[in-house]
């Protein structure tokens, strides 16, 4: 049985961290809504609770019954978990003189208490909160403080509960993961066997279970989810696994070709479907970005329905959804407001029940278990590229002449951050290209006038973007050497017949996005 740590999720925008720190362990965890822990489930090893926007008095803020878990399981709350549990045995929570954010130090704390083994003296640590617990009940007992926070730590005499009003799950938190290991290892008790390998193992034998001999669709997009997903089924359940690989016309340079020759090399039975003509059609003289959005959408959904009735018997369609698009994210109702995300509209439009081998993992594991299975690294890191392609990269109207400038401009461009060579912060050596989360080439509707030999031109401009970025919700521009700038600049101009000025965009997310469209 795969032991679990729950981690209950009251709300607060660092939950996810929690997650996949405790997933770092090589423990594995569940983050579910705060009133949903799953009663019964012999699995459970331990349970967190996360921070939240509330104040624990607050009317509306979310509450458990503690007496469900106390005593069955250990427990951590971490900053609002951790004034609930006080506040909610007597002890007093207080808005803080003023509101504690950023680096503070463990002055002091209890070196004999299992939580902090392992934690250096001062160790920093990240604080965000509002309220701060300014008495404890007398069965608790203080384990840690800083300068500013008296009771930064507790435990519950006698039991397996502790609260931290600090956040170890943040990076900042020096010894957070120690913490948190000390939690899930130490008082838990879990085997750290969550890994890679171990969840192919798992997930092969579970999908040979599930699937049976039936037969099962998948809609490949040349990205490292739908393509790892794409490998463990084919581990599974090999020929009864038909893959689709639309070509809307507004991939990258080749990509159409690379890629299906990619997945035939790993053994897929991949059907590629060129459906170019059939989207310039559509979009010929549409300049909305969102309605260039739903004709691709559409077409898409057209398309592979069109393709997935050739094969007979279908029962699956299988996709390449990952966990934070699963996670059931809380508004400040209490309402979950996103219970769950699935690609397109397919599942509906086609009748088929949902396979979702991946719905479990984060994008970082994704790609370690494409490792694994043997998958080749330029696939495994690949940047994000919208579904919609150049579509949204293209401002202004869509024709196959456009596309072809954008498609040599960008393919310079990345080019140039695959070849180009650097260190990382460890000194090891790397490319640009793995530096940066994404990057791509915007076609502008804009022409300016340029000089080239004797000859005055009146061509087109376009836009180099290139951002960092952990989740893709927010990103900063990435500051990428001047020097190489202004070689892609050069070799653009030079080479893509039509673009006489290059830019570069400097604006974050937010306020921008990363898209221009
Ligand atoms: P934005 O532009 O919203 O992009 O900052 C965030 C991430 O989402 C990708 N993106 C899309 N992906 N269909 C997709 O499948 C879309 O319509 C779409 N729009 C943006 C974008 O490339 C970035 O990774």
């Amino acid at each position: 049985m795969q032991e679990k740590i729950i981690i209950l999720d009251f709300g607060s925008q660092t939950t996810q961290l929690i997650g996949r720190r405790v997933r770092e362990l090589n423990v594995y965890c569940e983050i579910v809504p705060y009133n949903k822990f799953p009663q019964g489930d012999a699995s459970v090893k331990g349970v967190i609770l996360s921070g939240s926007p509330f104040s624990v008095y607050d009317e509306s803020a979310f509450k458990i019954d503690l007496n469900e878990i106390r005593g069955k399981y250990p427990i951590l709350g971490i900053c609002y978990g951790a004034q609930f549990i006080a506040y909610t045995n007597g002890g007093k929570v207080e808005p803080a003189g003023s509101r504690e954010y950023g680096r503070a130090h463990l002055a002091s704390f209890d070196k004999n208490n299992v939580l902090f083994k392992g934690v250096k003296e001062n160790t920093q640590v990240w604080m965000s909160h509002g309220d701060t617990i300014t008495a404890i009940p007398e069965s608790f007992k203080t384990i840690a403080s800083t300068d500013k926070v008296k009771i930064a730590a507790y435990q519950v005499e006698g039991e397996k509960m502790w609260g931290v009003q600090f956040h170890p799950e943040v990076f900042h938190s020096e010894d957070g993961t120690q913490m948190l290991k000390n939690f899930v290892v130490e008082v838990c008790g879990c085997r750290q066997d969550w890994s890679a390998a171990s969840f192919i193992e798992t997930t092969v034998a579970q999908l040979k279970e599930q699937l049976g001999d039936d037969k099962v669709v998948l809609g490949l997009s040349g990205g490292v989810d739908s393509s790892v997903a794409a490998v463990l089924l084919n581990r599974a359940i090999g020929k009864n696994l038909t893959c689709i690989f639309v070509d809307h016309g507004m991939l990258r340079k080749d990509e159409f070709k690379n890629v299906l020759h990619d997945y035939e090399c790993l053994g897929l039975n991949v059907i590629g479907v060129d459906a170019s003509a059939k989207f310039f059609a559509e979009l010929a003289g549409v300049t909305e970005p969102e309605k260039k959005r739903k004709i691709i959408g559409k077409g898409f959904i057209d398309v592979f329905d069109e393709e997935a009735h050739k094969i007979k018997d279908v029962k699956w369609l299988a996709q390449g959804t990952i966990y934070p698009d699963c996670i059931e994210s809380l508004s400040i109702t209490g309402t979950v407001i996103k219970s769950h995300h699935n690609v397109g509209g397919l599942p509906e439009k086609m009748n088929l029940k949902l396979c979702e081998p991946l719905r479990l993992l984060f994008k970082d594991e994704v790609r370690r278990v494409g490792r694994e299975l043997g998958m080749p690294e330029h696939l495994i890191t690949r940047h994000p590229f919208p579904g919609p392609g150049l579509a949204v990269r293209i401002l202004g109207d869509i024709t196959p002449e456009k596309v072809s400038i954008l498609q040599d401009a960008d393919d310079i461009f990345i080019q140039g951050l695959r070849n180009w060579k650097v260190k990382d912060a460890g000194g090891n050596e790397t490319t640009l290209y793995h530096q940066v989360w994404q990057a791509g080439v915007i076609l502008l509707p804009v022409q300016s006038v340029g000089v080239m030999g004797d000859e005055r031109t009146y061509e087109r401009a376009v836009a180099l973007r290139a951002v960092t970025s952990t989740d893709a919700m927010t990103a900063d521009w990435a500051h990428l050497p001047y020097e190489f700038l202004g070689k892609v600049s050069n070799d653009i101009i030079n080479k893509v017949k039509g673009v006489n000025r290059v830019t570069y965009d400097i604006s974050s997310k937010p306020p921008s996005t990363i898209e221009w469209e």
